[in-house]
């Protein structure tokens, strides 16, 4: 596995890869890798010649008062997982490479970042298109890959591309769980062992109202009071939001059909957790 850290050398890689005939595939991430990401790396490294990782803890998408300097960093860790998963190139960057001194140029997808996660993390999502539009200048992938987890982002991503004439095909994956129905994540390290017995219930609220739908609930108020209760039963869980959107444009819905978005968030201790599930 080749590792380069500067802009400029990641963009001649991949340029002279494609020049020779590779499918690049990108898989973004912020590291502390587990599962999740390493289901995006096999589904890239299943439809492309040449699979870049990259690995950059973007201080544009954290607030003020969240866990920039505390997140999980484990630069070992992730390169032998990355070894295995037969991983290319690990793009490394400093964040002089992505955020040169003096940068002043932001992207931003109006109308999708102010609702669900936006709500509680203003900035967080301009933060986010801002580094992945950089990411996808740099590398210039055929296909860049994203996790279902995060199912705002990856509809405000594939938005941005769209809007920005962006060549490549932006690829949604889905969830990878652990075996007791919690959402892999690299804050689920946060979490202490009591925790991190109470948060599969952000799964379990999502699956129940998805069973109250199937029995015919339509009223999407209703499924969303439904999540809310079954979290607030958990003494360790508080609720950030739960809400209903159109699954594609993440407008607000008021009855249940097929392509809604059931998705919700909530603390345990001092990890904040999401989910969400497509009806
Ligand atoms: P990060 O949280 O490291 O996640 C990187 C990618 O892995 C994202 O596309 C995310 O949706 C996906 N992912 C995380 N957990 C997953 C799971 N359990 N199942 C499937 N996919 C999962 O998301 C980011 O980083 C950043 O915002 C980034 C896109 C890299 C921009 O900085």
């Amino acid at each position: 596995m080749d590792e380069i850290t500067t802009a400029a050398a990641m963009r001649a890689f991949t340029h002279g890869a494609r020049t020779r005939g590779a499918r690049v595939g990108l898989v973004p991430t912020m590291g502390a890798l587990h599962g999740g990401h390493l289901s995006l790396v096999a589904r890239a490294r299943s439809e492309c010649s040449l699979v870049v990782v990259s690995i950059y803890v973007n201080p544009l998408q954290f607030g003020p008062l969240e866990d920039y300097q505390g997140y999980p960093r484990d630069r070992e860790h992730d390169r032998g997982l990355l070894r295995a998963a037969g991983c290319d190139v690990l793009f490394v960057p400093e964040d002089r490479e992505i955020h040169a001194e003096g940068h002043r140029t932001f992207v931003e997808v109006q109308g999708m970042q102010d609702v669900l996660c936006g709500r509680s993390r203003p900035g967080h999502f301009r933060g986010v298109t801002t580094v992945v539009a950089k990411l996808l200048a740099i590398v210039r992938p055929d296909s860049a890959y994203f996790g279902e987890k995060d199912a705002q982002q990856v509809r405000i991503i594939r938005q941005m591309a769209r809007d920005l004439h962006e060549e490549a095909q932006i690829v949604s994956c889905p969830i990878a769980r652990e075996p007791d129905g919690l959402a892999m994540s690299s804050r689920n390290l946060y979490l202490t062992a009591e925790e991190r017995r109470a948060a599969p219930v952000l799964h379990r609220a999502l699956g129940a109202a998805v069973e109250r739908a199937r029995a015919g609930e339509k009223d999407a108020a209703r499924l969303v009071a439904l999540v809310r209760d079954v979290i607030a039963r958990e003494p360790l869980a508080r609720v950030d939001y739960a809400e209903a959107v159109d699954g594609e444009t993440l407008g607000p819905v008021t009855s249940v059909r097929p392509g809604v978005l059931l998705a919700a968030a909530a603390w345990f201790g001092r990890a904040r957790l999401i989910d969400n599930i497509l009806l």
